[in-house]
């Protein structure tokens, strides 16, 4: 007998239009569409052509017009603080407005482009919404990211204004945000007109006269505005994220099909219903944060979370037992990272039997290849059913679930289970070729891309066309590698290029070499990615100093740590550079990456034919054993 998934998927590939138009009447629409569909400007899809609607408005007034307005939308819990706030729809709604209406006083209006930089906090959900709210289109900018990373964003995305705040907090440090914006904006050739900073009572920030703007003075009698119609096809946002260079993709992200999209991924992949609780336990600087934090979530009429603090330090391994009994939470969703983090502090589960856990039904996992380890010791300890599911910022929402609204599927560890209504995914040959069940090749998304996935890439048309659409023709390239089984339950096992898993954060070696490879000693690097027991993957980098250099190691180590500190930031936890005499290569001069890796992670290894001195990669053993990778047995 056909599943209910089997039957929802075979109609959205058979009649796309049919399907989406059907989830789209879930849509508080202005204007209907006249085209679900647009080809009209092949390869640049468009869902939903001449449909007017208002984002924010779908996300909140809707839901307070239709008596959901004393319900809890929004709950910021913040241990590094000690505070929990929840706002109900009306009070978010109302929030919102004013901030809509401060940002209009400033000059913003449809189309203008806000950077936000900020932590977890209200306001920085309130600025997305308010941004929606008037057709501004916000670029939020991930805390972890250093100055010249957000330079890099103000400089493509130019925008007007920047909502920021004084600092962050960091388990119990304080990071000053207010310096990191300030080098930004000195770096960069765009200079935002002006600059709101919300001032945090952990650390009060100078401000810059006639450039800076104290948050609450930009507040101070703003009237509420109202919702502004835009077309389905506007930007909503623009969100960057790592390419295989050091220049960030701006990820567009339209209005229409983005709605449509995730709100019927609330019921057809979470299983989850208007006025249940939902968490998604990552950041709104990340596309997760975006989707399942902000928007999704208040498009169902859900109770979201927002939580400042990690799974574990804030304070014990037991923070995310305490939130789901406290705020009801039915379904969480996070990387396996944080189960990890969790699994090693408490691994007899001994924290969460403190809680009462009636409520939570499923755990949802994403951002990184889920490892069995964690997600056997997550079903086993919790109870609950534990679903791994793949996706990407370019997306915006799943690729690949166990569509729990459709009827969960057997889970197969280490699979994110099946490709989700919409997407006809294939796994291809170099020749473009789909390969058979059980063989590796590039993941690819036959195209169009169904509603909610990158229109573009901004203000780059052709970036968009050569990184996603080239290599495969009438296929979006996911970058990913992997394999489906004989009951099309894919395996997602690598990326095909530079980019690594770092704590469910997507990072670029490429990007991180370029870092290396400008310190004045350096004469050539590596950057791998190596297996790590939390995080899954930690970047290394191996460097060749140049003719001459006759310093310490170690120091130059030390300043290569500090360089990609400053220049990607933190969140690249970039912790070990290794000076070595010559970096292994084809006889081409092809840096052996994937041996490196293979070597450090302790996996057998066959020396490459093309290889042009076998006796490097001992050289390499020994310097990657030095440091604790490389182990054997
Ligand atoms: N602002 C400033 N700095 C930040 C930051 C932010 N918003 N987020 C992280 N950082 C810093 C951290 O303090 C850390 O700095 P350090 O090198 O001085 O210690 C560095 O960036 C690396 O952060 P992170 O990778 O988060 O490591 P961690 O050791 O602090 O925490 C986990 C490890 C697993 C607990 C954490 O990564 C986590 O909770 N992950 C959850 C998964 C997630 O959010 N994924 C996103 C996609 S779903
Ligand atoms: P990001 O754009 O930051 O969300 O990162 C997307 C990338 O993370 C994907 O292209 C995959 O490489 C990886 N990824 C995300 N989810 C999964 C998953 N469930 N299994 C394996 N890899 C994943």
């Amino acid at each position: 007998m056909k599943s209910v998934y089997d039957e929802v998927y075979a109609r959205s590939m058979q009649d796309p239009q049919g399907f989406w138009a059907a989830a789209a009447e879930d849509i508080y629409w202005e204007k209907r569409w006249d085209r679900v569909f647009d080809d009209s400007r092949k390869p640049f899809y468009r869902w939903f052509t001449g449909g007017v609607l208002n984002t924010c408005y779908n996300a909140l007034d809707l839901h307070v017009d239709r008596g959901r307005g004393k319900q809890r939308a929004l709950v910021y819990d913040s241990p590094v603080t000690d505070t929990v706030k929840a706002f109900t729809y009306s009070e978010l709604r109302d929030a919102v407005a004013r901030v809509a209406g401060a940002l209009r006083r400033q000059g913003i209006g449809r189309g203008d482009r806000v950077i936000i930089y900020m932590p977890m906090v209200p306001e920085a959900v309130m600025a997305m919404l308010a941004c929606a709210r008037i057709g501004a289109i916000h670029s939020v900018v991930f805390g972890g990211f250093a100055s010249n990373e957000l330079a890099k964003r103000i400089d493509d995305a130019k925008p007007k204004l920047v909502l920021s705040a004084s600092c962050g907090i960091e388990v119990n440090r304080v990071i000053p945000y207010k310096p990191l914006l300030d080098g930004a904006i000195e770096l960069s050739a765009h200079k935002p007109e002006r600059c709101v900073i919300l001032q945090r009572p952990q650390e009060t920030a100078p401000l810059a006269t006639g450039r800076d703007l104290d948050w609450n003075d930009f507040m101070a009698g703003a009237p509420p505005a109202e919702c502004v119609p835009v077309a389905a096809t506007d930007p909503l946002y623009i969100l960057y994220t790592s390419g295989t260079t050091g220049v960030p993709k701006g990820v567009v992200r339209d209005n229409g099909g983005h709605a449509v999209a995730l709100k019927w991924s609330m019921g057809g992949i979470y299983g989850v219903g208007a006025g249940e609780t939902y968490w998604a336990a990552s950041d709104i600087g990340w596309v997760v944060g975006h989707s399942y934090i902000v928007y999704a979530p208040l498009l169902k009429g859900c109770t979201s979370i927002l939580y400042e603090g990690k799974p574990v330090g804030t304070p014990d391994p037991g923070a995310f037992w305490r939130l789901i009994s406290q705020h009801g939470v039915n379904v969480l969703f996070t990387a396996p990272t944080a189960f990890r983090a969790i699994k090693k502090e408490d691994p007899q589960g001994t924290y969460m039997k403190k809680y009462d856990l009636a409520c939570f039904r499923t755990l949802f996992l994403a951002g990184e290849r889920c490892d069995p380890d964690t997600l056997h010791w997550a079903e086993e300890k919790i109870g609950v059913p534990v679903i791994d599911h793949w996706w990407q910022t370019e997306t915006g929402w799943p690729i690949g679930a166990n569509c729990v609204g459709l009827g969960t599927l057997p889970v197969k560890a280490g699979s994110p289970t099946k490709a989700v209504p919409g997407y006809d995914v294939r796994v291809l040959s170099e020749e473009n070729k789909d390969l058979p069940a059980g063989q590796i090749g590039s993941i690819a998304i036959k195209l169009p891309l169904p509603p909610g996935c990158l229109p573009t890439l901004w203000n780059n048309d052709a970036g968009y066309e050569t990184s996603y659409l080239t290599k495969h023709p009438g296929h979006y390239l996911t970058g990913d590698a992997g394999y489906k089984d004989e009951q099309s339950y894919l395996y997602i096992m690598s990326r095909v290029d530079d980019i690594i898993n770092v704590a469910g954060h997507r990072l670029s070696t490429g990007a991180m070499e370029e870092v290396l490879a400008s310190h004045p000693d350096v004469a050539e690097c590596a950057v791998i990615g190596v297996a790590d027991e939390i995080k899954g993957e930690v970047p290394v980098g191996f460097v060749v100093t140049k003719a001459g250099v006759a310093r310490s190691e170690a120091a130059i180590a030390k300043e290569l740590v500090e360089k990609v500190r400053e220049q990607i930031g933190p969140v690249a936890a970039f912790k070990t550079a290794i000076v070595v005499k010559r970096l292994p290569k084809t006889r081409s001069g092809k840096i052996l990456r994937g041996t490196m890796k293979r070597i450090a992670d302790g996996q057998e290894y066959t020396i490459p034919a093309t290889i042009d001195d076998p006796a490097i990669l001992g050289e390499i053993t020994e310097a990657l054993q030095g440091k604790g990778y490389a182990k054997t047995g």
